[in-house]
């Protein structure tokens, strides 16, 4: 029997077509879990190698399906000189047990039609060649056909549609927050101003698209407030924009967020519960789902990387308040770029020690000085304004994976910090919310490329990207 159920159903509706149309389309990974041998199937893929010999042709297909490729065992009579590394191809025949050790299937072809032919001399993949990613990251077009990349964007795949089931599994609705917005929700002046050819040229009297200025999100969070004063919990997965160095291994322009909110939430250890169920959950999924592809990983990237992760998804992440990292930062035998104080912000370097210190394992630090975070977080009132309910979870390797918070949902405490800030007027519907059944609630969000980078070791962010940007200068 076929390992795919679409796979069974597809044969049903084709036995009575001519012998030619008859065949079953299978991916390559159908293909290679089928329990069964089966007559006239079709697979469609390119190829990623071809070894003729005098007795027999052998292709090795990819369709992206799996990391695994399908072995085509062929009469040599079947070769033809477009038949080369990297084209296309669809091949019928049979699929049948394979003799060889390490895999199950293969398929004994009975034609092979070159759909795209390629041009191996211009091509910069070449055949079994093991390319450093260095060197693939010259493609942005053709990387995917990478084994290391192809294994990270069904990883990326797997791992998106983990993130939404955790949060639809828990009754969180899902909510499309606007990519083009008004407010700065983080007010770290990182935005990316949208405007028309038109306005651009003629800067000088500012006329705006939409009347007021327009930027690319840097966070859902203002929005999904709203929706969490009518659903309870709301989360949204999209792109976020801003406008920092691009040449950190850890930031980038253009990178995706998962947020939550969460209404009837005043403590600060519910939002943290999520995000440790949000990491743990995820990640058992990839691992389960994707054995072959992390593996890879975890083989040839981040040799460690396998066993601290098992750990940590046993163990309870640590939680340290602020005041507690500046003092064990102070205590370091370590001489830091930047002075740990309080007041000021952890920098990478603090945070990667921090994290050492615990043990290097995902560490909560909690309560942050009042002047360091934005208007938005609620104030503990352990003195005037000095420390507010804000969460941020670091990791080993990256430093900064998921930043939240409790709301001020009090309107007093909300609109005196806005009127401070001269954002009173801007923030008026911002403010209604706290007028109309305000409820104590809170929220977080991760960054998604920095959470596949810890899972999998990669060092550089952009890896696990689909579409990189190495330079300014070449958008794909
Ligand atoms: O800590 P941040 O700035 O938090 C917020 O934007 C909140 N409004 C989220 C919320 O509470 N709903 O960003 C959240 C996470 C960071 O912890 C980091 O992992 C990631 O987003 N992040 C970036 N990832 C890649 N490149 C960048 N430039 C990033 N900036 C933030
Ligand atoms: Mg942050």
């Amino acid at each position: 029997m076929l390992g795919a159920r679409g796979g069974w159903q597809a044969f049903r509706r084709c036995a009575s077509l001519p012998r030619a149309q008859r065949a079953v389309r299978l991916r390559v990974r159908e293909a290679l879990e089928a329990r069964e041998p089966a007559s006239e199937v079709k697979v469609q893929g390119w190829v990623r190698s071809v070894r003729s010999q005098k007795e027999v042709l052998f292709l090795h297909i990819n369709d992206g399906s799996s990391l695994e490729n399908l072995q085509v065992v062929a009469d040599p009579s079947l070769e033809n000189r477009d038949l080369t590394f990297g084209s296309a191809v669809e091949v019928q025949g049979k699929l049948v047990k394979s003799p060889h050790r390490m895999q199950n299937m293969e398929l004994k072809a009975e034609t092979i039609r070159v759909v795209g032919p390629c041009d191996t001399w211009s091509f910069p993949l070449k055949m079994k060649e093991r390319h450093p990613l260095e060197y693939v990251r010259q493609f942005p077009h053709l990387r995917c056909r990478n084994n290391t990349l192809g294994s990270l964007l069904r990883i990326r795949s797997e791992a998106t549609a983990a993130i939404h089931s955790f949060f639809q599994d828990n009754g969180y609705v899902h909510i499309h927050t606007p990519i083009i917005t008004s407010n700065d929700c983080e007010g770290a002046g990182e935005l990316f101003q949208i405007e028309t050819p038109n306005e651009a040229r003629e800067s000088a009297e500012k006329t705006h698209f939409f009347n007021v200025p327009a930027f690319l999100t840097v966070s859902g969070q203002l929005h999904l407030e709203v929706m969490a004063g009518a659903f309870t919990h709301v989360f949204t997965f999209g792109p976020t924009f801003r406008a920092e160095n691009s040449q950190s291994r850890r930031h980038l322009a253009e990178f995706y967020m998962v947020e939550a909110e969460l209404s009837f939430t005043e403590s600060l250890q519910d939002i943290m519960q999520v995000m440790e169920d949000l990491f743990k959950t995820v990640t058992s999924t990839v691992l389960s789902k994707c054995p072959r592809d992390v593996e890879l990983f975890h083989k040839y990237i981040a040799p460690t990387q396998k066993d601290r992760l098992e750990q940590v998804l046993k163990n309870k992440f640590v939680t340290i308040s602020y005041n507690e990292a500046v003092e064990i930062l102070k205590q370091a035998s370590q001489t830091f770029a930047f002075k740990p104080e309080w007041g000021s912000d952890l920098q990478t370097e603090h945070e990667k020690y921090l994290v050492k210190h615990c043990g290097e394992v995902p560490v909560f630090v909690i309560n942050y000085p009042y002047d360091l975070k934005p208007f938005y977080m609620r104030d503990n009132e352990d003195g005037p304004q000095h420390t507010v309910a804000a969460v941020d979870l670091l990791v080993p390797g990256i430093g900064e994976l998921c930043g939240g918070s409790l709301r001020e949902e009090r309107l007093p405490f909300l609109e005196s910090r806005l009127q401070r800030l001269g954002l009173a007027d801007a923030y008026q519907w911002y403010l209604d919310l706290r007028k109309f059944g305000s409820v104590p609630h809170g929220g977080f969000g991760m960054g998604f490329e920095r959470y596949l980078q810890y899972i999998l070791g990669v060092d550089n962010i952009k890896d696990v990207i689909p579409f990189p940007r190495f330079s300014h200068s070449c958008l794909l």
